[in-house]
Order: C-alpha cells, then sequence, then structure tokens
C-alpha cells in the first residue's frame, strides 16, 4: 500500500474508467478519493466502492491535490463552467480525454500543472497500460508516475503519440475481446463447451503474454515458428489465417482506430476553445 499521507485525489466523472481509477486508489491507497458524477446511480457506484460521492465539481477541485478528469470530452465545457478558475491552481490534473490536447487544456485550466494520460479499461484490476504526456523530469512528473502506477504500467510519451495508443492501448481491450470470443467460438464450433473454451483462451493469452516478455523469443514470429511442425495442427491454421487477410485487417483495425482519435481531437479541441472564448 503507498502511504500518501492523507492526499486527497478528485475523479471527475465517475463513470466505467472514473470508477476503476477510484476502486484501484481505494483499494491500493490511503488517498481520499471524491468521486463526481450527475445521476444518482453514478453517485451511489461511487459510493458503494468507499468514495466521497458528489455532484459538486468545484468542491472537490478545492479540496484536492490531484485531479482526475474522467468525463467525456464533449462535456469538458460544462465540467469547465461548474468549477471556479480559482479552484485549479496549483493543482495537479490529469486529463484522461481522448483528443483533447495539452494546449487546450492549460488554456482552460491555467495555473494548474497539466498531464495527458491514456490508460485503458484493464485499470479495473490494476493492469491498464497507460500512456502519459509530457514528462517534465521534476517532483511533479515523478509523483503524476507515481499515481498512474496505481492502475498498471506507465510509459511517458511526446504527445503526438497519444492518439496513436488510444488505438492500440484505449481501445485494445475491446480489440483484444473479440479475437478472445472468435477463438472460444471455434472451439465450440469444434465440439467443446464455451466456458471451457473461454478459460483456455484466457490462459493462452495470458502465458503467451508472458512467454513473450520473458524474451525467450525475441520476436512473436518466432515463437510462432516454434509452435509449428512441418505439415501439422498450426500450419494448418495459419494458412486459414493468412488467406483470411487477418494480419492486415488487424494492421488496419489499429491504425483506423488511431486515425479517428485524431480526427475525434481536432473537432473537440475546436469546440472546446471556442466555448473558452466565449468566457
Ligand atoms: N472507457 C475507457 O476505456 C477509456 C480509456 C481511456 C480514456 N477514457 C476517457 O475517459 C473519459 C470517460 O470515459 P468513460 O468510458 O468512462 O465514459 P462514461 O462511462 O460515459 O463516464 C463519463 C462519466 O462522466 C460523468 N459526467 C459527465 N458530465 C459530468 C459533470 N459535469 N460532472 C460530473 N460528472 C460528469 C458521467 O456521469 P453521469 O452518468 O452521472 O452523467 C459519467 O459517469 C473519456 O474522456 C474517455 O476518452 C476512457
Amino acid at each position: 500500500m503507498t502511504n500518501n499521507h492523507h492526499s486527497t485525489v478528485a475523479v471527475l466523472g465517475s463513470g466505467k474508467i472514473g470508477l476503476a481509477f477510484v476502486k484501484q486508489i481505494l483499494q491500493k491507497t490511503s488517498y481520499r478519493v471524491y468521486a463526481t458524477g450527475r445521476r444518482s446511480e453514478t453517485l451511489k457506484a461511487a459510493e458503494s466502492l468507499g468514495a466521497l460521492a458528489l455532484r459538486d465539481n468545484n468542491l472537490a477541485v478545492r479540496e484536492s491535490e490531484i485531479v482526475v478528469i474522467a468525463v467525456k470530452p464533449f462535456h469538458f465545457p460544462q465540467l469547465l463552467s461548474e468549477v471556479e478558475p480559482e479552484s485549479w491552481k496549483g493543482k495537479i490534473v490529469v486529463s484522461l480525454m481522448a483528443g483533447v490536447k495539452l494546449d487546450t487544456l492549460r488554456a482552460a485550466i491555467p495555473g494548474a500543472r497539466v498531464f495527458r494520460a491514456m490508460p485503458n479499461l484493464n485499470s479495473y484490476v490494476g493492469f491498464s497500460s497507460t500512456a502519459v504526456a509530457e514528462n517534465g523530469y521534476d517532483d511533479t512528473s515523478r509523483t503524476v508516475e507515481e499515481f498512474l502506477k496505481i492502475f498498471g504500467k506507465v510509459y511517458w510519451v511526446p504527445e503526438e503519440y497519444l492518439d496513436i495508443w488510444t488505438g492500440l492501448a484505449g481501445s485494445g481491450p475491446a480489440f483484444i475481446a473479440e479475437i478472445i470470443d472468435a477463438m472460444a467460438m471455434g472451439a465450440v464450433a469444434a465440439g467443446m463447451p464455451r466456458e471451457l473454451s473461454y478459460e483456455a483462451v484466457l490462459d493462452v493469452l495470458e502465458g503467451t503474454a508472458r512467454l513473450l516478455r520473458s524474451r525467450l523469443y525475441q520476436h512473436p514470429g518466432q515463437l510462432r515458428d516454434a509452435v509449428t511442425t512441418p505439415a501439422g495442427t498450426t500450419i494448418k491454421g495459419l494458412m486459414v489465417l493468412e488467406s483470411g487477410g487477418v494480419k492486415a485487417v488487424l494492421m488496419k483495425m489499429v491504425e483506423e482506430a488511431s486515425r479517428r482519435s485524431r480526427e475525434i481531437g481536432e473537432e473537440i479541441n475546436l469546440k472546446i476553445l471556442e466555448k473558452i472564448r466565449q468566457r
């Protein structure tokens, strides 16, 4: 357990990713957590995890040292209007919003130290792969890194990589879930029960990740070759995979998801800057 000496974190927006953050923070640290939302169901869910759940974003920001922004980007202008500019001053702000650029965040909340992070839903079990921009190589950056490690692995990246990260690791759990489902269904088609097939695929996934991380094989292709017996089962399966163009499809999947992240970013940044100008 990290000893945070009663520091306080605000999670603004207790939706899917917000609640995952709340859960891990309360499980692993002694931070007090303010979690905000609009609907009573949202507040109840945050409260049941042990957070101080409230609608008042201004109070949550004012009372906290670290502020996590976990609302959808298009809800950000409304959230901004609910928090007094003074309340942000001196805070460490970690935005999880896809596409909202650091420059936009700095213009929206002057006086705060802002970071942009892209975690994924695996945060819920402490296995996120989180990219964060940008490293100031100072105490505040180290605090942010320690904080984000609560949810899994942390990678400092230049901001320009965040859209690609969103298409790869942010959307990644959904992509992997589809692949897992497809393989399990294949086993069902071959005659094995669904539950057993599903557990087996999850084991294969976790084990393969560990094996590749061990660097016994330097490249996934080497692992593939090690499993592939001439005229055996694996090569027959691989031939089907190749004839379906699956590898190219998966490459395009990540590229297209990344492109869409960039596109959404461009739309939303203009809208947010327009709202700020109207203030
Ligand atoms: N889900 C992911 O895997 C993931 C991964 C990385 C980053 N993100 C980013 O995280 C953000 C949230 O995504 P999500 O999937 O968690 O969305 P979500 O489930 O829709 O959650 C958003 C939450 O924000 C709350 N909210 C909206 N306006 C608010 C306001 N003015 N004050 C307080 N709370 C407010 C909503 O509360 P009510 O329901 O009560 O209205 C909702 O619970 C997005 O910007 C997304 O880009 C998500």
